[in-house]
């Protein structure tokens, strides 16, 4: 580890930092890990799976990262998969070994926790059966023949069995989690009971395969696992050796707060606490050692999936967002659904999330727009106005955005060099910004490279 550590300075504090996306994912989270990065010696990954998808660019080179933090670059500092996270190991191992045969190390350096749990084939079948039985594309459990085809309750999940996995997790005795990988007799004994019910279910979903197999499961997951078993530990306790140590630890939010399963937009989220209120749960690690909270944020609102985004552009100013600002999804590649900023979501995630500084990325994106729209309140179905954000799809679906308009700029913003040199008009949409959430912009991106970064503080 670097100089960015504090170990043997019994004076100094490191600074803890949390990195949580205030929208509904892909706000850019992997890019301004990527640059902490240099100033922290460990990067924890507290929530969520393969479902995340994490972009860095460094020069010509393109990363899309999904389990590993992306702090990896770096082969200096410790990246870790926490207890919170749920991990599908095979994916593990394609993105350990795809960044190796591209020249990055991954060795001692990434570290699992033995209590993360498994995504298991079938998590990612039934989650895949499910959505297409919400969806009535498929005859669902108890449905005739013929019948008519009923609503879409579907979530447009990215199929990766993240929910299920972490239904697992809650059911408690039909989880697999890291540290039984390393148990072949356990393994097979769990899974002789879970395949029984899970090919059952498989099977009332839809889907027309043969039985689970236990023993072919334990053989292939027990290599996974002898494979993956030196990164295998208690990350818990590693956790706190670097703390006593002082170093400097990264936390990185994968999905975003609005997704978050308990303060998102229920039902449409993801299944694990992935605003910074999962930190501490997903890592063992107590939240009042982290002092920063950098909420990571587009200069406007994206979305993946189904569920309520009020300031959605589902016109031609949406498409010209979705071309500038190549918004398409990095894990499923599906286009994401584009629209204004939505500030009343974004003070409450910050609200939510503790954010002490923001980071307003892909501002480059609105460059060329006449005018520009900012969500300050929603109007309710009585004609009232709230200034609340509601974590709730159905309740959410009802409510209207309220606008404030201000003048767009022309010029591209690329090659800006500090946030004082952007146009004019771009700083008053930052300044509105930051009165509307009551958090500073310490960080200002302008496109995707480490290089396009402005600093403010
Ligand atoms: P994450 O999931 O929050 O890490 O975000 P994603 O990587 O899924 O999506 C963000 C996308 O925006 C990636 O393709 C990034 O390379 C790109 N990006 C990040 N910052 C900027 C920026 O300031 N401008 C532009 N044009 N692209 C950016
Ligand atoms: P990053 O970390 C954008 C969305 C899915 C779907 C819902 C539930 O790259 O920002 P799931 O597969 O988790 O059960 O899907 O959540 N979703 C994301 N959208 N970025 C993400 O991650 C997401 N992770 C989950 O599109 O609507
Ligand atoms: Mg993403």
């Amino acid at each position: 580890m670097t100089s960015s550590s504090h170990a043997g300075d019994a004076r100094a504090k490191p600074t803890h930092t949390a990195v949580v996306g205030l929208q509904w994912g892909d706000e850019g989270k992997g890019k301004i890990v990527d640059l902490l990065t240099a100033s922290h010696d460990v990067i924890v990954r507290y929530n969520g799976g393969a479902n995340a998808g994490h972009t860095v660019v460094v020069g010509p080179q393109r990363y899309a990262l999904h389990l590993i933090p992306s702090g990896i670059l770096y082969p200096d500092k410790v990246c870790v998969i926490g207890n919170g996270v749920v991990v599908d190991p095979e994916k593990l191992i394609q993105e350990i070994d795809a960044l190796r045969a591209r020249g990055i190390e991954v060795g001692d350096n990434l570290k699992v926790s033995d209590r993360a749990h498994v995504v298991m084939p079938y998590h990612k079948e039934h989650d895949a059966a499910l959505e297409n039985v919400l969806a009535s594309r498929a005859p669902g459990p108890g449905s005739k023949a013929g019948e008519q085809a009923g609503v879409d309750l579907s979530i447009g999940t990215t199929k990766r069995g993240i929910g299920p996995a972490y239904a697992d997790k809650v059911h408690r005795s039909t989880a697999i989690r890291m540290g039984d990988l390393l148990d072949a007799d356990l393994l097979l004994r769990k899974l002789r009971v879970i395949c029984a019910i899970r090919s059952a279910e498989l099977a009332a979903l839809g889907v027309n395969a043969p039985p689970l197999d236990p023993v072919e499961l334990t053989r292939t997951f027990a290599a996974l696992g002898r494979r993956l078993a030196p990164r295998i530990t208690d990350t818990t306790y590693l956790l706190h050796g670097y703390l006593a140590e002082r170093r400097a630890i990264l936390f990185e939010g994968a999905n975003a707060c609005l997704l978050d399963i308990d303060h998102g937009t229920y039902p449409y989220v993801t299944s694990s606490n992935c605003s910074t209120l999962g930190i501490p749960a997903g890592t063992g690690v107590p939240g009042s050692n982290i002092t920063r909270v950098m909420g990571i944020m587009k200069a406007y609102t994206t979305r993946v999936g189904a569920g309520p985004c009020p300031t959605e552009l589902v016109d031609e100013l949406g498409d010209r967002i979705r071309q500038r600002g190549n918004e398409y999804g990095t894990t499923t590649g599906r286009p994401r659904r584009c629209g204004w900023l939505d500030l009343v979501a974004v003070r409450y995630s910050a609200m939510v999330c503790g954010a002490t500084a923001l980071a307003v990325m892909l501002l480059d994106v609105l460059s060329g727009f006449d005018e520009l729209k900012l969500c300050t309140r929603y109007r309710l179905p009585d004609g009232s106005l709230s200034d609340r954000f509601i974590p709730d799809a159905e309740r959410m679906a009802k409510v209207s955005p309220v606008f404030e308009t201000l003048p767009g700029w022309r010029e591209e913003l690329d090659e800006a060099a500090d946030r004082s040199s952007l146009p004019l008009n771009a700083q008053q949409y930052l300044r509105r910004i930051e009165e509307i959430v009551g958090v500073p912009i310490e960080i200002i991106s302008v496109g995707p490279e480490r290089t396009q970064t402005l600093t403010s503080a």
